[in-house]
């Protein structure tokens, strides 16, 4: 990065780790192809296509890549679910639909360095066997789908794309496809009814997983803007010098997206795992506004389980357990997990004491109550009902018991439907409720009143109703 300079005033935290995000707010330079070949663009693409397909997604697996989409998949082990007897088109996908609330990392890279999506895509589908591939761009990135659709002329006009790849036999058609406008359009089956022309209603997974059964019915890899990223760095670095990035399954960079309540929000392209959220909080974004107390983090987009700034999370150390407080948090995929949330997109939210619990909680069921596609029952009448009783809460108008069944109106939507918008609608209520109940129950009608509750009958008419 040494040779690199930086616009005054965006340059890189010293402690990042930048491969995806090189070139972003990098001075003098634009989304053109001139601008990317001056520094080795396409030259992976060049040499994957005299390698072996399979060569590449051993390189991939060797990586230990997981997709940054949400789910954390490992993205050579997807490559490699196309059925080996497939007859059928192969398809490759990007998934670009960025909806998740607090994420905000795909939009640069297609606005500043739509090339190395570009390169990035072009291997993945050689490495595939895909010959015609798409960009699913949100509806609300314009921008970003001319931005695409201009770079994919010139990669087509200098060989890089279209018939005869870099001299090879090695075809590739590549389209933005414009999205619906909708949150579940970024779900992969949604994605993949909507391109085909369709309401954007997920399908049920068995069967219909991409990698067997996707677009046309066809087997279809869907990755998102960041993975597909970075498998060019994983072909120049190899995958084994990729996977020494980051930490043990946890492997390479990623961007954390962060937002809400602290001095400098902003995105940070760091390696997985070697960061605690305390370090992004208080050294990356310059701590928490002046004279505020942490309350809690919403630490991989608005889907994922909130931690409380006081809990206490036990993590396997070696052959240890310890015991950590919020900002020791690793920011990986298996210590978020393991604290009971999840690392997701990599949207960290974070909320201090100036935000009121039901207020946070109503703005999170009001996005999922809005965006459910309403093909199944649990979920599109349950997330409104979340939606309802969260705005009598803030409102003053609840009752204690009103918790109780918000939490019995999540419990019945988890697990019980066809997508895991489920979960996503679902989660935000139920972490809420367990670790702030109190703080929602006081916000209730009989609590502003000054009518004492007896919290432990309303902890058991929870119980009751699950
Ligand atoms: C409700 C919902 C919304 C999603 N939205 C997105 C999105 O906006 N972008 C994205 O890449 N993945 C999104 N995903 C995850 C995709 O379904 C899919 O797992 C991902 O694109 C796979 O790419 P990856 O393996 O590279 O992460 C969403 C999933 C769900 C359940
Ligand atoms: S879980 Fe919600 S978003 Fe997913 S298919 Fe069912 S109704 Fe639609």
């Amino acid at each position: 990065m040494s040779n690199v300079t930086y616009i005054s005033g965006k340059e890189p935290h010293s402690r990042e780790h930048r491969l995806i995000f090189r070139n972003i707010d990098r001075k003098g330079y634009d989304p053109g192809l001139k601008c990317y070949l001056k520094d080795g663009g396409y030259e992976q693409l060049k040499k994957a296509v005299t390698m072996e397909p399979k060569a590449i997604t051993d390189e991939v697996k060797a990586a230990g890549l997981r997709g940054r989409g949400g789910a954390g998949f490992p993205t050579g082990l997807k490559w490699t679910f196309i059925p080996p007897t497939n007859t059928k088109p192969v398809y490759l996908i990007c998934n670009a639909d960025e909806s998740e609330p607090g994420t905000f990392k795909d939009r640069y890279i297609m606005h500043q360095d739509p090339h190395q999506l570009l390169e990035g895509m072009a291997i993945a589908c050689y490495a595939v066997g895909a010959k015609l591939a798409y960009i699913y761009v949100r509806e609300e990135f314009p921008h970003a789908a001319r931005i695409l659709e201009e770079a994919i002329a010139e990669a087509k006009k200098a060989g890089f794309l279209g018939k005869g790849i870099c001299g090879s036999t090695f075809d590739l058609e590549l389209y933005v496809h414009r999205g619906a406008g909708a949150y579940i359009c970024g779900e992969e089956t949604g994605l993949i009814e909507s391109l085909e022309g369709k309401r954007p209603y997920p399908r049920i997974k068995p069967p219909f997983f991409p990698a067997v059964l996707g677009l046309y019915m066809s087997p279809t890899i869907v990755n998102n803007v960041e993975s597909l990223c970075h498998v060019k760095h994983i072909l120049a670095m190899g995958g084994a010098e990729y996977a020494k990035l980051g930490t043990p399954n946890n492997t390479g960079t990623r961007i954390l997206c962060v937002s809400g309540d602290v001095q400098k929000p902003g995105y940070f392209e760091v390696q997985v795992g070697k960061v605690t959220l305390g370090e992004v909080i208080q050294d990356f974004c310059g701590g928490l506004k002046p004279g505020r107390k942490l309350q809690a983090v919403i630490p991989g987009g608005s889907s994922a389980k909130v931690l409380r700034a006081d809990e206490r999370f036990k993590l396997k150390r070696g052959d240890e357990m310890v015991e950590i407080g919020l900002e020791d948090i690793p920011m990986d995929f298996d210590s978020l997990a393991a604290c009971g949330s999840m690392a997701g997109s990599g949207g960290v939210i974070i909320i201090d004491d100036s935000r009121k619990i039901s207020w946070v909680l109503n703005n999170i069921n009001s996005f999922y109550a809005h965006e459910s596609c309403g093909q199944c029952t649990p979920c599109r009448e349950g997330s409104l009902w979340m939606k309802k009783i969260s705005d009598r809460i803030v409102a003053g108008k609840a009752s204690p018991d009103d918790v109780a069944t918000l939490e019995s109106v999540a419990n019945n939507i988890e697990g019980k439907t066809i997508c895991a918008f489920g979960e996503a609608c679902s989660w935000p209520t139920q972490s809420f409720i367990r670790k702030f109940r109190a703080e929602l129950v006081a916000d209730t009608r009989e609590e502003l009143a000054g009518v004492p509750v007896n919290h432990e009958t309303t902890l058991a008419a929870a119980n009751l109703k699950n």
